[in-house]
């Protein structure tokens, strides 16, 4: 019999990054991180189990992707032992947004995927549990499964069970909003898994990345809760340039910063000096994401978009978790 299911899940950026890996082929990452779920980035997944299929197949954006297939097949690989099958699936997925650009297609993309799969296969997981299971496709994929402001736990078990997502505060509670100027869409930077293992393996400042970083965590958390504005631009701009300091001093040298991107994060902290609340923060690619007050996104937008170089805008609220449903059979 073929079973179905379709699901939509959002992209999330961290304010405190993720940035380093454990030992072992869990995809445990080394540090915790806090993040945001993004409401207008999203990929769109059906996952269609077929028993005429002889393996598994995946479509991304139009196109047939084989390379993606190791991390993909691997999640649908647990899902089918949880479920007692071994039906291969067809997979196709779409992005709203440039992927691969460092605008975490890979956060949404598995944790649409685990979404869809698990629906498909008539499993009744708790979302912390499909988190575990998206964290073997990517570790930014466990954040996605829920909204608001999300909290993922590095863990410390053997198995990886304790390493996942759980959310901190729900976006209503606290609405912010991101502009992201795009500032190059073609340039394919070094995938952020390969980049954190270089980092790790070469950076003389791995060490004191994760050694600072629990720091960090507690700082965002208190920000959180207390919905402090400035201690949340404190802690999310240092813990971005603390990664990407630590990359830079990697051997080769991973920048992930082009000119463009400095010159943003120059205007976003003359902006924040003059009293706008926005703070900015920039993953594997040489993205901006300025993350403000519902009331100063305008200004923001406008400073962004003013500046040359930048060749799109994307803006966006806080947005919820995965969605699934299930399709007729
Ligand atoms: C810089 O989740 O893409 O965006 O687990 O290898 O798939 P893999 O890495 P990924 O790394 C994200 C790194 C980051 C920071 C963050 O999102 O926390």
């Amino acid at each position: 019999m073929i079973k179905a299911a379709t699901a939509r899940a959002r992209s999330n950026i961290a304010l405190v990054k993720y940035w380093g890996k454990a030992e072992g082929t869990l995809n445990v990452p080394a540090v915790g991180s806090i993040s945001i779920t993004l409401d207008a980035l999203w990929s769109d997944t059906e996952v269609v189990f077929d028993p005429a299929l002889e393996t598994d197949a995946l479509v991304l954006d139009g196109e047939r992707r084989p390379d993606g297939l190791v991390r993909v097949s691997a999640c649908l690989d647990i899902l089918r032992e949880l479920a007692g099958v071994g039906t291969r699936a067809a997979v196709v997925s779409s992005n709203n947004f440039p992927t691969g650009a460092g605008l975490a297609s890979s956060a949404s993309g598995f944790a649409a995927l685990v979404g869809a799969a698990a629906r498909a296969l008539g499993l009744q997981l708790e979302p912390r549990q499909l988190s575990i299971i998206a964290r073997r496709g990517s570790g930014s994929a466990a954040r996605s499964i829920f909204g608001g402001f999300v909290e993922m736990h590095a863990g410390a078990a053997p198995d990886g069970l304790d390493s996942y997502a759980e959310p901190l505060l729900a976006g209503k509670e606290w609405p912010l909003d991101i502009v992201v100027a795009v500032t190059s869409t073609g340039e394919k930077a070094v995938a952020s898994g390969s980049g954190m293992r270089r980092s790790a393996r070469s950076s003389p400042y791995h060490a004191a990345w994760l050694k600072t970083h629990q720091a960090d965590m507690a700082l965002c958390r208190q920000a959180i809760r207390t919905r402090d504005f400035e201690a949340l631009a404190q802690v999310a701009e240092a813990s971005c340039l603390k990664m990407h300091a630590a990359a830079m001093a990697a051997v080769p040298a991973l920048i992930y910063f082009n000119g463009v991107t400095v010159e943003c994060i120059g205007r976003i902290r003359q902006l924040r000096k003059s009293g706008v609340a926005v703070l900015f923060t920039v993953d594997a690619g040489p993205q901006i994401k300025a993350v403000c007050a519902p009331d100063a996104r305008a200004a923001v937008r406008d400073a962004l978009a003013d500046m040359p170089g930048v060749v799109q805008i994307i803006e966006t609220g806080l947005g919820p978790g995965v969605e699934t449903r299930a399709c007729p059979s």
